[in-house]
Order: C-alpha cells, then structure tokens, then sequence
C-alpha cells in the first residue's frame, strides 16, 4: 500500500530514533525506531524467533512512522492492530496497491498480477485465476502430496536420528509440488530456489541479477508456450483472455514472476516456523500427538 509522502524532508533527531530523512507531513512523535528487516530476532544470523520480533509492535501504538522499513531504505507507516489493516487494505480508494516491488529492484514500474493491481482491474484477474487454485484442484493433488511427504519422512528416518528440516524436508516437500502444480520439471528445484534467495534475501547486488534472471525466465517460458501449449499453468496464462482480450505480454510477466516467486519460499518457510515452534514447546507436540483431531486438513 502506498502513503501520501511530502516532497520535502526533513531530518528527525531523538533519542532512539536514528536520524534518518522523514517526510515533513509526518509528526515526530509518531516516529518509532522499528525496521522489518533488521529489528533483533529478524537477522537470519540471530537464529532468533521472528514472529515475537514482529508481535512487540503491538505492546505501541496502533499506527507509527518507520523511517527504514524496506529493503532499500525507504521509510513506511507501519500499522500495527488488524481492524485498522483492514481498514486500509478496504479503503483502496486512498491506499493504492501499486507499489511495483519486483519491478522497481529492475528500475521499472510494472504491476505483480493480482497483488499489485487495484480494483476493478485487481477482481477481473482474481476471477481469472481463482479457478486455478480452488479447493477442489487443490484437494486433487492430495495424493500426491502426501506420497512426497512419506518418502521423504521415510528417507530421513532411514539415515538417522536426525536433519536439516529446512533441506532435506520442507524444501524438496514444498517446492517440488509447487513445480508440479505450475508444470514445471523437478529439475529446475535448486536452481529456482536459489534465484528467489537471492531475491527474497539477498543484498543489494544479489537482487537485480535475480529478478532479471526470472524475468528473463518468465518470458521465455510464456514464449515457448505460446509456439507449443501444453497442459500447464504458462500455457492456460498466454492462451486465456480477459474482457475479450488475450494478455499483453507484461501481464502475463506479471502474473507468471508473482505465482512463480510466491511458491518457491513462503511455504517452506512455513513449514520450518510451524516445527520450529514444536521443537520450542514440547507441551504443544504432545497436545498434538494426543489430540490428532486438532491438526486441521
Ligand atoms: C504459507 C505459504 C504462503 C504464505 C504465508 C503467503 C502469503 C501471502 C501474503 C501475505 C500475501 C499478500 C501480500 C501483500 O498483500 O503484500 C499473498 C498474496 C498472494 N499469494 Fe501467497 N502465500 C503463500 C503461498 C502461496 C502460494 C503457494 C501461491 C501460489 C500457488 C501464492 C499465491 C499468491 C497470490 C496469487 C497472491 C495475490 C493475491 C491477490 O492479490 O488477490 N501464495 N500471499
């Protein structure tokens, strides 16, 4: 979402705050010394507990000015209770969600679809899409899932006591059937998943290789598929029309690098900060093992 910002800066000089260029409309005492990036327990290299490093903005004010929030530096209003978040995300009016993230690492300023498209624009690719990823498409790769968990269950307890969750289960679990739900071969699994680290943590040299490097990759695809359909997420994207239109190619590069990105890192993360916390509190490990029902499907 975007915020009004002054043309004008001005620099703010207070005890905990850093002085750092803050916007003339915003008043100083609405300044918090937060940063998502690296407030303690976000650095990867502090092993520490992300979610309580977020959750401390809730003991403060419902809404406050970070002068450094992203990941190049720019400052953002953060807000911090849910009613309120849902509030702005409604109010598309006053709250854009064209912010161009992927783009902008590349200097450009193109939408990720549907994410950074505002209505109406953003309910007609929803209703393209959401066929896709309806529950019962999604419920018909069950089986499948579950065969992939098992062998790598099994693999694991076969070589010892114990693993790399994040390795040798959440990545090759998660990433795998995501290839496989948007067509694409299992081969590519390292390679894929070392271009969204780079992206997703890189530093500022390792992002704009990576995301040209997807680019790149995105629009490849789509023109393979355009000479050759077949039956795969690229193909239903470059052949399907919206308002009896086919896409325009930056559309397509829109939808394809956010569905891409999205299911390369977030549900292994998932994964790994839901076992995290078992191994945390063993007390929650056996409410599950002795309530099974409570593990919902
Ligand atoms: C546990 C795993 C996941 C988490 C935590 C997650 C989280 C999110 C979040 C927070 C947003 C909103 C972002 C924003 O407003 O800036 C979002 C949007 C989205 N995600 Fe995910 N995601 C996950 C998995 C996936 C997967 C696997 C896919 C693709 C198959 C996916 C596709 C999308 C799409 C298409 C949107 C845009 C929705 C819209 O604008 O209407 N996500 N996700």
């Amino acid at each position: 979402m975007q915020m009004p910002t002054a043309s004008h800066e001005r620099s703010l000089d207070s005890g905990a705050v850093k002085s750092r260029p803050v916007p003339d409309h915003v008043p100083p005492e609405m300044v918090r010394d937060f940063n998502l990036f690296t407030s303690p327990g976000m650095l990867p290299t502090a092993n520490g507990d992300p979610h309580a490093a977020v959750a401390c903005v809730h003991a403060g004010p419902p809404i406050f000015y970070s002068t450094s929030n992203t990941r190049d530096g720019r400052g953002t209003w953060v807000i911090t209770r849910a009613s309120d978040q849902r509030r702005v995300l409604q109010d598309t009016e006053t709250f854009s969600s064209h912010r161009s993230i992927f783009a902008s690492v590349l200097g450009e300023s193109w939408p990720m679809i549907p994410l950074e498209l505002d209505p109406p624009f953003h309910g007609v690719f929803r209703s393209l899409l959401n066929p896709l990823l309806s529950p019962k498409r999604v419920m018909a790769l069950e089986p499948a899932v579950r065969e992939r968990a098992i062998k790598l269950i099994d693999r694991i307890a076969a070589s010892g006591t114990s693993c790399d969750i994040m390795k040798d289960f959440a990545v090759p679990f998660a990433v795998n059937i995501f290839l496989r739900f948007i067509g694409l071969s299992d081969n590519g699994l390292e390679t894929f998943v070392g271009w969204a680290r780079d992206l997703l943590h890189g530093d500022k040299e390792q992002r704009p290789p990576a995301a040209r490097t997807i680019v790149a990759f995105i629009d490849e695809l789509a023109t393979e598929r355009r000479k050759e359909p077949v039956d795969d997420f690229m193909t239903f994207i470059v052949k399907a029309k919206v308002e009896g239109r086919l896409l325009s190619d930056e559309e397509v590069r829109g939808i394809g690098v956010l569905v891409f990105v999205a299911g390369l890192d977030t549900v292994s993360a998932a994964i790994c900060f839901d076992l995290a916390h078992l191994a945390r509190n063993p007390k929650d490990q056996e409410l599950l093992r002795s309530e099974p029902d409570r593990i919902a499907v």
